[in-house]
């Protein structure tokens, strides 16, 4: 019997997008239009209305609810990528930002649980399959301590944010200094698993935007004037939108970035360029 009123397309490869806020609905309905995507968050409600929107566009979207500081959450998303045959695209997209949470909670939710989700998958990447992790500006302009690197390099040890605070001091441990470092980590992650990655015939990147319109960016334009001062300096002049972000996630997870492997894409309208290499003028 065949069947009406469904968008399914079980011939296209399974994209996995974590994070149903702004920009990762930007990057599922992009990657929807060639992939079929099992789209994740932490907010069952948010992840059921994100795929239901999906589908109301013509894409074969499923939602799962996963916590992805959660191990056994994320067991639980690996198994059903295995049911669903395996991953050609993997999307970490979900984050939190400074104003959103606490020093443990940022390091967790921006460093272990992509880690986790990444190595939960990794075994279902089918040839040619790409994993794209959403880092940031923030990890870049500066050099952390041996140290500070050596605890960055478990991305999963369950002690992550206690070792981090422990080696900058309690003192430091701000949601600031979290998502700096939690974004610096996940950059490094994305270049040292490059290897374990091509071993399967995949591929990992991380992309790093810089100032870009998404409510979460409008909430911490709210609580930082140092955003407006970084918008004043950034070359375009303008905020980056989610489009242009999803423009890069669906290059990097095509074929036509067959050979981009552990790098990571700073997407940022040449802001880090000024910031980091020319001195305020
Ligand atoms: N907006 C910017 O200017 C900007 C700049 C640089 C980097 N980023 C990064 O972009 C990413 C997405 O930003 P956004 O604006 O879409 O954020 P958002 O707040 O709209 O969405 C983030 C999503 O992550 C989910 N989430 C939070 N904790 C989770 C967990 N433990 N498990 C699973 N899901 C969880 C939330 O429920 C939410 O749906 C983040 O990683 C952020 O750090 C944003």
């Amino acid at each position: 019997m065949r069947k009406t009123g469904t968008s399914e397309r079980p011939d296209w490869p399974l994209a996995v997008v974590i994070g149903a806020g702004g920009m990762g609905m930007a990057v599922a309905r992009r990657l929807s239009q060639r992939h079929r995507i099992l789209i994740a968050d932490i907010d069952g409600v948010r992840v059921g209305t994100a795929a239901s929107k999906l589908r109301s566009e013509g894409g074969d979207a499923t939602p799962i609810e996963c916590d992805v500081t959660s191990p056994a959450a994320v067991a639980a998303l690996a198994n059903r990528v295995k049911k669903l045959g395996g991953f050609h695209a993997l999307a970490h997209v979900a984050g939190l930002s400074p104003s959103a949470s606490d020093f443990t909670t940022i390091v967790r939710v921006n460093l272990t649980g992509p880690a986790l989700v990444a190595e939960a998958l990794l075994p279902l990447a089918s040839t040619g399959a790409a994993a794209i992790l959403i880092a940031s500006l923030a990890a870049h302009g500066f050099t952390p301590s041996k140290e500070v690197e050596a605890a960055l390099a478990e991305p999963t040890h369950p002690k992550l944010p206690a070792r981090l605070a422990a080696v900058i001091g309690a003192d430091q441990a701000t949601p600031q200094r979290a998502y700096q470092l939690s974004k610096y980590g996940l950059v490094a992650y994305s270049r040292r698993a490059a290897r374990t990655w091509a071993e399967r015939g995949a591929r990992i990147v991380s992309i790093s935007p810089g100032l870009i319109a998404t409510p979460m960016g409008a909430v911490e334009f709210e609580h930082s004037p140092r955003k407006h001062q970084m918008l004043a300096r950034t070359p375009l002049q303008r905020e980056g939108t989610m489009l242009e972000i999803a423009d890069a996630v669906e290059f990097l997870a095509s074929d036509r970035a067959s050979f981009i492997s552990g790098i990571d894409l700073l997407v940022d309208g040449g802001l880090a360029a000024v910031l980091f290499d020319q001195p305020a003028v």
